[in-house]
């Protein structure tokens, strides 16, 4: 990362930390590294991220269903799916300094040689042999073997006994349990393919390095989609999701398309259950890194939990032969792309010789529709305008209040919210019940009727 990235990238972080957007996790006990907390603003964030999400990909479709599955199921699942056996990193780690490292990682960046599917052994032999950089102490380390390590959270139901077969797993997706309930959904809801299912729920992976703030922790929510079809149809319906996919960053989340490229998978790079996978890789200041997988999984799901189930999960077709659907899986984490809205619209302009941070994102986005603000608190403008700010608050907008230090300090301070519109209201306000509405891009402020307020808030373009 250059230094203006990472200048900007601290920024960023400090920004969201500054604002409430983002907590450390455990903070009055020291943290624990890599857990972050939401705050207000950011949950609200999320919140409409996710619904623009639920909106755009499921809801406005005829051919979408819901699934909300427990986060820990039966091991059995993750034996059939191949998390146990493959599910893995391969790390090393420094004696000198005990830091640890994705083996892999270091030897493509120093070696510029792609192990991906060489043994551990192998891999050591790459590392010793060539001396390798802790790149944190830019010294070579003292490495100790290189050694695969599952990233699945393990946890134990049994705790007296300890019985490992009793071993169960905080899910590393969500994706597995649209397979698991196939048959439920077949019978329940009785879709005709192509069809899909959508979950949206936590994940949790024990990464090797997580870091860069939100891009890479060890529990995350994801937004899956199984999109179920019949084999011959799968190149059309990966196209048209990959479409879909950029509309809803471009069109729907306003994320600039100089900031996305599309990554094709090389073949030898693809995981054991895809045919095709390509990334919507996302420039974040510490460079395009992943955002939204999609991938052809093939038939290989549902013919593995058919046969570690025993059970059949077959479709019927109308003249009541079986057919076992192939798919395509469309997969986001939801903190991933809350930091790439955030990198996106994150703003530091000079407005009359002072910094004026601004967050630009879209108003469906904003945490806050408007925030009311009265320009006193006395003669009964505060009491109006907490009023205005209840009854808009019970339309279903997130909208602030503040009537705290001078107008100009309270504009700056929604202008970092994010907030499209300022609703001020002032002395004119209680003669002719009209109010001053700013935009927070233009800074340009328009004069509204009260009874028009909710109306222009919603449909007034930015
Ligand atoms: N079901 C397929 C699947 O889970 P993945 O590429 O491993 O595929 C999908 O994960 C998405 O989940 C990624 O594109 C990314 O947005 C998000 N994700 C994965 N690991 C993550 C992590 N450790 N922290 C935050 N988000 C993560």
């Amino acid at each position: 990362m250059s230094q203006s990235s990472a200048d900007r990238f601290e920024e960023i972080v400090t920004f969201a930390k500054r604002k409430g957007f983002v907590y450390a996790g455990s903070e009055i006990y020291g943290g624990l590294a890599n857990t972050w907390d939401f705050g207000d603003k950011g949950v609200k964030m999320l919140r409409n991220i996710r619904e623009l999400w639920r909106k755009k990909l499921v809801l406005e479709r005829p051919d979408m269903l819901e699934l909300d599955a427990s986060i820990f199921m039966n091991s059995r699942v993750w034996e059939a799916s191949g998390h146990i056996a493959s599910f893995a990193d391969v790390l090393v780690d420094d004696k000198n300094t005990k830091h640890r490292f994705r083996a892999d990682h270091l030897v493509e960046e120093q070696l510029g040689i792609d192990v991906e599917g060489k043994s551990s052994e192998e891999i050591t032999k790459f590392i010793h042999e060539n001396n390798l950089i802790n790149p944190l102490t830019k010294k070579p380390g003292d490495w100790t073997e290189a050694r695969t390590m599952n990233l699945m959270f393990e946890t134990n139901r049994d705790k007296i006994g300890r019985d490992p077969a009793q071993t169960i797993y905080l899910r590393p997706e969500t994706a597995q349990a649209i397979f698991v309930d196939f048959k439920n959904i077949l019978q329940t809801e009785r879709p005709k393919l192509p069809f899909g299912v959508a979950q949206i729920g936590k994940a949790f992976r024990n990464e090797i390095t997580p870091g860069n703030f939100l891009f890479r922790v060890v529990e995350f929510e994801q937004m899956e989609i199984e999109y179920f079809i019949r084999e011959e149809q799968w190149q059309e319906k990966f196209e048209e999701w990959l479409a879909l996919e950029k509309s809803f960053l471009f069109e729907t989340l306003g994320i600039k398309p100089e900031n996305i490229r599309e990554i094709e998978h090389a073949a030898e790079k693809l995981s054991h259950y895809s045919k095709r996978t390509v990334d919507l890789e996302y420039q974040y200041p510490f460079g395009f890194k992943e955002l939204w997988g999609l991938a052809y999984r093939t038939d290989f799901d549902l013919h593995a939990h058919k046969a570690h189930s025993g059970q059949n999960i077959d479709y019927i077709n109308d003249d009541g032969s079986k057919y076992m659907p192939h798919v395509i899986e469309p997969s986001i984490g939801l903190g991933r792309l809350f930091l790439a809205i955030l990198c996106d619209a994150y703003v530091e302009e000079m407005v009359e010789n002072e910094t004026r941070i601004v967050l630009k994102v879209v108003p469906e986005v904003a945490p806050f529709r408007a925030a009311v603000l009265p320009l006193m608190k006395k003669d009964g403008l505060g009491e109006k305008a907490r009023e205005l700010w209840l009854s808009l608050k019970k339309q279903g907008f997130g909208i602030d209040y503040d009537e705290a230090g001078s107008i100009g300090k309270r504009y700056r301070r929604q202008d970092e919210n994010g907030t499209p519109w300022c609703i001020t209201l002032d002395y004119d306000t209680l003669n002719d019940n009209t109010v001053t509405v700013r935009n927070r891009d233009t800074m340009i402020q328009a004069r509204v009727a009260l009874t028009d307020i909710a109306h222009y808030i919603i449909n007034t373009p930015l």
